[in-house]
């Protein structure tokens, strides 16, 4: 079960050229394609006659050819044209899902077409930004539910163990986390004081010595995740303290989309204070990222085999508060989208 009302992630804007393109979400097969003015359209993927996919059709303009009989659809789902008929049959239509193209990425809106709101997507305060710099990579493919993503994401001590040679070293290991909630979701963050600066960060921080490190973990309902790491020289860093000139900050964006119950797709990139304009600097970003998410999918596959077979109860931590939290909110979230669409519906 999934928030609906809300937009996911269906490709990076540059997949989507124009042809016509396959996507499965929440466990709906659908079919995305560009209008001739670039415009993305978003329509279920199954003909009302057959369900041949009509991703396996023709694209005529900003039309659907079935590849099957030749029913047409345009961008509202609704049939134009039945060969072979005089009248289109009641039932020759579509879903059609609100879209919505940005950050380089298409988006899908999953729940009532009337409640699409674009301002519902979050803003990205340096997405865009001169003076930062942008590295990303291919979409990962996850062979588990999302919310063990989520649960990763709002997981600071994890690196502790599962990146050790990357963003992890011994603080990472017992430092207390602090939790908390807001509109928008949850938020787990740490300082960590005089500290060595970890493998993954060490190429890229300008002062040398040891550092304060910040951990900022949010997840944001229902599947935006912004991982900020701050590096600031030992003794700089703290909460309320003011930047240094010398800090290392870097935003880490994370938008995981439901492909089903049991497969997630994950879409990523980071925003950095420095560097802007090198390519070298982002290449090898992207390169460490990648390894590093690497090491969460192997984790969070075996972990989802895991929990789906268990034999034996399982256990939580105080390191799992904040998911915990999250996949509360979350689930009243889902409760109270269900308890409006039962009472949408007719009385009978
Ligand atoms: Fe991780």
């Amino acid at each position: 079960m999934f928030l609906k009302n809300a937009w996911y992630v269906a490709a990076w804007a540059e997949e989507i050229s124009w042809g016509l393109n396959s996507v499965r979400m929440h466990g709906e097969q659908i079919v995305l394609f560009r209008k001739p003015d670039g415009t993305p359209v978003a329509l279920e993927d199954a003909c009302p006659h057959r369900k041949l996919p009509l991703s396996k059709g023709r694209l005529q303009g900003d039309r659907i050819e079935c590849g099957y009989h030749g029913l047409t659809f345009d961008c509202s789902g609704r049939c134009i044209r039945a060969p072979g008929q005089k009248a289109i049959p009641p039932g020759a239509f579509v879903r059609a899902y609100p879209t919505l193209e940005r950050w380089g990425l298409v988006w899908i809106w999953m729940g009532a077409p009337g409640r699409a709101d674009p301002a519902r997507l979050a803003s990205i305060e340096h997405y865009g930004d001169p003076a930062w710099g942008i590295n990303r990579g291919e979409a990962i493919e996850l062979d588990c539910h999302y919310l063990l993503v989520t649960d990763n994401l709002l997981d600071p001590s994890h690196v502790a163990w599962v990146h050790r040679d990357s963003f992890g070293e011994r603080s990472c290991e017992d430092t207390p986390l602090k939790t908390a909630a807001t509109d928008a979701g949850i938020v787990v963050y740490r300082w960590m004081k005089d500290v060595e600066v970890a493998p993954f960060y060490s190429s890229f921080v300008r002062f040398k010595g040891r550092a304060d490190r910040l951990q900022r973990y949010e997840v944001r309902y229902p599947s935006l995740a912004i991982i900020e790491a701050i590096f600031t020289p030992a003794g700089t860093g703290g909460e309320g303290a003011a930047l240094h000139p010398e800090a290392f900050v870097m935003e880490s964006y994370n938008f995981m989309t439901p492909v089903d119950e049991g497969r997630t797709r994950y879409y990523w990139f980071q925003l950095r204070n420095f560097a802007p304009e090198s390519a070298e600097v982002s290449r090898q970003m992207t390169q460490a990222v990648r390894d590093a998410f690497e090491e969460d999918r192997l984790i969070l596959n075996a972990v989802q085999r895991g929990m789906t077979g268990s034999q034996t109860p399982h256990i939580d931590l105080a390191l799992d508060l904040g998911p915990l939290r999250f996949r509360r909110g979350l689930n009243q979230l889902i409760a109270a989208e269900e308890q409006a669409r039962g009472e949408a519906k007719p009385v009978t």
